[in-house]
This record gives structure tokens, C-alpha cells and sequence, in this order.
């Protein structure tokens, strides 16, 4: 960030939705350590309170409990608000296969509410989190963003709508906004636990308690596995430039790069060994492939290279032993 942008940053109001969430927490932070006014708005479907302990006591942040689906805590949220990172939905492809309708009602139709609430309000920008789900049965490599294919859950499905709508409020209603299509994101904060939990956090939970993770499939399928700082910067970016052709587009927010789930799995036992070197040699199980999986992600970082001047930081080596020693020195 060069003075001018740090000093937009520091002027602005900003609306972070899922603020107890991985994403939403670690954008607060940030933005709350530049010094911009903040307000996190937050439901704890998945978030929790412990992701907030710091923020509240900073006279800078204001956390609103509520629920994106309730247009009212929408209105409020946004009330006095220059930019939204809109973060606050359900994830999880599983989830929105086994219960389709609440992703929907959270994903779009909390998703809509934030729009006209942020419409209402005036905002400058309305930033949300996009997907790289939304490149379904694409099999092109890297992804590109304007070559999408068909959804293959329901969770695509709302992220994709989120992107039409987003679209269609720029047409009808003249909001700017920008989408952020993460790829697996991974970091300090991330929810090891529960059903739904990402594969980083879960083996590492798992090989710290010298349990055997279970990879889906044979472990040949790779991902574009994406360290938090590279996500909190394309959001940073995306508040502060002043590339009128940056705006009303969506971007791949990733590395770059793609790594098997085995050669994911490797790395893992390599970092953590270094803290306990009995983890080194804890085998992998195998088990069926989901529903659901794309085999294969990889972005092209090219247009938020271009036009939001991207330049991502962590590659998944350097992610990986700053995640390794967050969830060492935190959660052992
Ligand atoms: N983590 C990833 O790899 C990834 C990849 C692609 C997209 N995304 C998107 O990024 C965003 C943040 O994801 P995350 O990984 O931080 O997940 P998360 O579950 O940690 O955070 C989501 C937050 O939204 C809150 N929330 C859920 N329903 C809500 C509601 N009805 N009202 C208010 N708050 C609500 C949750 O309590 C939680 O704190 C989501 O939109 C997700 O779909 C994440």
C-alpha cells in the first residue's frame, strides 16, 4: 500500500460481514490495524467469538449481531458505510448438498439483502466473496475468468447468482461492485473443527493428535491453495483503486500454483515434523471420492494482475509454515 491508499484506508468506514469468521477476522484485523473504522456484522452460524476477543476491545470496531437474511440488520450494518467486504455466507459444497435450501436462503437471499441495503446506503463499493466453484465442470486449466461451466452443487450455484446479481445492481442501480472468486483459502483462524471443516485445518488437527487424515479419492486431485494475506491484500486493492476498469468485474483470488492433496499432505508432515518429529511418519488413509469435487483447480492471477495490481506474496510454502506455527502455537 503506497501513503494515498493507506490514507483512503484510514478515512474509510468499513462493513465487514462475517466478521467472526476465518476471512471476515482476519480482514478485520487488518483493517483495524491500518486504522480504518470498522463494523463486523455476524450471526456465529460458523463464526465465533473468540475470532473477535482483540477487535472488541478497539474503540475503532463495532460488532453488530445479526443475521444477513433479516433486511433490517442489513440496514443497520450498512447505516454511514463507504465500503462492503461482503464475506458473511454458508460454505461448504457438502453442506449445500445435504441441505440446499438454507445455503440458498443465506448465500442469495442474504446476499440480496446486502445489495439493496448497501444500494440504500450509498455505498462506494460493495466487495463480496465469489468462488472458484463457479468454474463447475470447466475443465480448462488455468481458469480464466470469463470461461465458466456448469455448477456442480448447490453452493455454486449461489455463488454464481451472487455474480449475476452483482452484476445486474452495477446495470439497474449504478452500485459498484467487485467479486473475489477465493480459491481454498488457508490461514490462521481457520475452523478445524466440525463436519464441514477445510482440509488444512483438519489434518493438521488430526496429525497433531497423531491421528491418520483421510484423503477423498487417491490424492491426485489438485488445488490452488491460497495463504489469508494474498486474499486480505486483493480486498485491500479492491477498496483503494482508482482504476475505473477494475471495478464491476470479478477476479481469481489465488497463487497460481496448484498442489496435489498428497503432495498437500507431505508438506504438512514435513512442517509440523519440525515441531514433533514423530509426525513425519504418520501414514494416510484413502477413502471414496465426494460428489461434488472438481479434480482439478488451478487461476490464471493474470486480470488482478493487470488491473488491481496484484502481487501475491505467499506462495503454499511460505502460507504453509505460517499456518503450520499459528496452529502450533494456538491450538496444540
Ligand atoms: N475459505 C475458502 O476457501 C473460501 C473459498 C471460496 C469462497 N469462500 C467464501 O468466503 C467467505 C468467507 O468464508 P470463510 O472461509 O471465512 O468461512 P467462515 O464460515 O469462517 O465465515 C463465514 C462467516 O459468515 C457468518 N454467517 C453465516 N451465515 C450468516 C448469516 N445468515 N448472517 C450473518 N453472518 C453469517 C458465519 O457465522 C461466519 O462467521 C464465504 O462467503 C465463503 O463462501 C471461502
Amino acid at each position: 500500500m503506497n501513503t494515498n491508499q493507506q490514507e483512503i484506508l484510514q478515512a474509510s468506514k468499513i462493513l465487514i460481514t462475517g466478521a467472526a469468521g476465518f476471512i471476515g477476522s482476519n480482514l478485520c484485523e487488518t483493517l483495524i490495524n491500518i486504522g480504518s473504522t470498522v463494523v463486523g456484522l455476524d450471526n456465529f452460524a460458523t463464526g465465533h467469538k473468540r475470532n473477535l476477543s482483540k477487535l472488541l476491545e478497539n474503540p475503532k470496531f463495532t460488532f453488530i449481531e445479526g443475521d444477513i437474511r433479516n433486511i433490517d440488520d442489513c440496514h443497520k450494518a450498512c447505516e454511514g458505510v463507504d465500503f462492503v467486504l461482503h464475506q458473511a455466507a454458508l460454505g461448504s459444497v457438502p453442506r449445500s448438498i445435504n441441505d440446499p435450501i438454507t445455503s440458498n436462503d443465506v448465500n442469495v437471499g442474504g446476499f440480496l439483502n446486502m445489495l439493496v441495503a448497501s444500494r440504500d446506503a450509498g455505498v462506494k463499493r460493495f466487495i463480496y466473496a465469489a468462488s472458484s466453484s463457479t468454474y463447475g465442470d470447466s475443465i480448462a486449466l488455468p481458469k480464466v475468468e470469463e470461461k465458466i461451466g456448469k455448477p456442480l452443487s448447490p453452493y455454486a450455484i449461489t455463488k454464481y447468482v451472487n455474480e449475476l446479481y452483482a452484476d445486474n445492481f452495477k446495470k439497474t442501480y449504478d452500485l459498484d461492485t467487485i467479486g473475489l472468486r477465493y480459491f481454498n483459502v488457508f490461514g490462521r483462524k481457520q475452523d478445524p473443527d466440525g463436519a464441514y471443516a477445510a482440509v488444512i485445518p483438519k489434518f493438521v488437527m488430526q496429525f497433531m493428535k497423531h491421528e491418520s487424515p483421510v484423503i477423498n479419492g487417491d490424492g491426485s486431485f489438485s488445488r490452488d491453495f491460497t495463504y489469508i494475506d494474498n486474499v486480505i491484500q486483493m480486498n485491500l486493492l479492491s477498496i483503494v483503486s482508482d482504476n475505473p476498469e477494475a471495478l464491476n468485474n470479478v477476479y481469481n483470488t489465488a497463487f497460481g500454483e496448484r498442489t496435489t492433496l498428497n503432495e498437500l499432505t507431505s508438506l504438512l508432515k514435513e512442517y509440523l515434523g519440525e515441531y514433533d518429529s514423530a509426525i513425519a511418519d504418520i501414514e494416510m488413509k484413502y477413502g471414496s471420492e465426494r460428489k461434488g469435487d472438481v479434480p482439478h483447480s488451478l487461476a490464471s492471477v493474470d486480470k488482478a494482475k493487470a488491473l488491481l495490481g496484484y502481487a501475491p506474496k505467499f506462495d503454499i510454502k511460505s502460507g504453509l509454515k505460517e499456518a503450520v506455527k499459528w496452529y502450533w502455537e494456538n491450538l496444540k
